[in-house]
């Protein structure tokens, strides 16, 4: 009897049990345990919970009288127009002023009387507003004066660039401290430096010596400089500013130079605040003169701009600087003396072990064999960086891809290394940066 016939038979079987004893109609108790099958024993509470939280929230949105439309309006027949253009009569545009003196006054009737400059109007004596205290405004800030009598009305933050406001780094970076491999010295030097005097003040009150303000990230290409800072990034509260060096190089001259300047008044106004300088050679080149070309000039202010605004802040205070370069001989002494960046801090090659880590960290969310020998690996990539060792696993995942299979073997990885490695030596820009430095 072959396969086909046994189904068959066996289906008109089944269809012949079920003729001879039909099962007795559900009554009213099956169907209740029927429904009650599979449901825990808490489940009618939380049902009852949610239904009173929907009906809670139903009646808070009534009460608001809120309703949710496409143009986030409310309802036409909920608008107050007259309201609405009353409080725009009352309350009229104001004007920025800038509050150049106060003059202070003599007692409690005699209040301080402020100076205050509208560009290109005039000057005025004016005094402060109902909603102003006179703790709020001090020389030299922007404030909102109304039309009529001038008087101060708000207090104003300074104005910053909005390409400069740009820069700071809103949504943390997914990368930490862990997802960087070998380095550990560095790692460890730079926490140091940046971690320590925002978390504990005190310690360096105590001994009496001002923290580091500065620190400089420096070493071949693809050693993880940009990687470390922003882990940096990630784990500080601190707001975090990242100025790639080529964006300060601006087409008027002056522009680069403000750039700074307004970047650094925005980093003061914060209470603790990390500057990161990317590639930082695009504009700290050292100057050596003789080159009549006037671009460089502008290079150079811009460069020099940065280095007064170091000496500017207070060295407790709450900015640090971290620069970032591949070609460290190329900066100017100036910007590197102590006292600007007194860090240093190289990211070399990795040894052995941190090849190992590297390796490992990049195929933790691949799917790879279970026994593969990353010290082998890491042994047959001499003298590489992290981004090489980061393609030799990108490369391994590429060989399985095309041999169709689901996950990446040892022999990808062998490969792959000799593809890497070996194929794109002539690439490698790290025995290049050996002969600068
Ligand atoms: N120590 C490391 N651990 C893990 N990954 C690394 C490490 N170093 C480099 N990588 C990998 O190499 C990539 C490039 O590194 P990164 O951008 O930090 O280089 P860089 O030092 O800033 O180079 P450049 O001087 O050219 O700017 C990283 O995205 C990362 O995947
Ligand atoms: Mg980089």
């Amino acid at each position: 009897m072959s396969a086909g016939e046994c189904q068959t038979r066996n289906a008109n079987d089944y269809s012949d049990d079920e003729k001879e004893d039909t099962p007795p109609p559900l009554d009213a108790e099956d169907i209740e345990l029927l429904k009650a099958y599979g449901v825990g024993p808490y489940t009618k509470l939380i049902k009852d919970a949610e239904n009173e939280i929907k009906t809670h929230q139903e009646t808070v949105k009534t009460l608001i009288g809120i309703k949710e439309s496409d143009t986030g309006l409310s309802q036409p027949s909920q608008w107050d127009l007259v309201g609405d253009k009353q409080m725009m009569q009352e309350e009229q545009p104001l004007q920025v002023a800038r509050c150049t003196k106060i003059i202070a006054g003599e007692n409690e009737t005699d209040p301080s009387k402020y100076v205050i400059n509208v560009k290109q109007i005039a000057k005025f004596v004016v005094g402060l507003g109902e909603k102003v205290a006179p703790t709020d405004v001090e020389e030299g800030m922007r404030v909102g004066v109304d039309r009529t009598k001038y008087s101060i009305q708000i207090p104003l933050p300074p104005k910053i660039d909005p390409t400069v406001s740009l820069m700071t780094v809103e949504d943390k970076p997914d990368v930490t401290y862990d997802d960087v491999g070998g380095a550990k010295d560095s790692i460890e030097k730079l926490r140091e430096v940046v971690e320590m005097p925002l978390l504990h003040p005190e310690r360096f009150v105590t001994l009496g010596i001002d923290p580091p303000k500065g620190v400089l990230l420096y070493g071949p290409p693809g050693t993880g400089k940009t990687l470390s800072a922003r882990a940096v990034a990630n784990r500080t509260d601190a707001c975090f500013i990242r100025v790639i060096g080529s964006e300060l190089v601006q087409k008027y001259v002056g522009e680069g130079a403000r750039m700074v300047r307004e970047l650094f008044t925005m980093a003061r106004s914060k209470k603790a605040c990390i500057v990161f300088f990317d590639e930082v050679d695009s504009i700290g080149g050292s100057r050596t003169g003789g080159d009549e070309n006037g671009s460089d000039n502008e290079v150079q202010r811009t460069m020099l701009q940065i280095v007064t605004e170091l000496d500017g802040f207070d060295a407790r205070g709450n900015i640090k600087v971290l620069m970032a370069t591949n070609r460290p001989d190329t900066l100017d002494p100036a910007l590197l003396r102590p006292g600007r960046l007194d860090r240093k801090v190289e990211f070399g090659l990795p040894d052995l072990e941190g090849r190992t880590h590297i390796l490992r960290i990049h195929s933790k969310r691949m799917n790879v064999d279970r026994d593969i020998r990353y010290e082998l690996l890491a042994r047959l990539c001499p003298n590489c960086t992290g981004a090489e060792l980061h393609s030799v696993c990108t490369e391994a995942g590429m060989f399985a891809i095309r041999a169709r299979r689901k996950s990446v073997s040892e022999k990808d990885f062998l490969d792959s290394v000799n593809k890497v490695i070996k194929g794109y030596k002539k690439f490698s820009a790290t025995p290049k940066y050996m002969v600068y430095n």
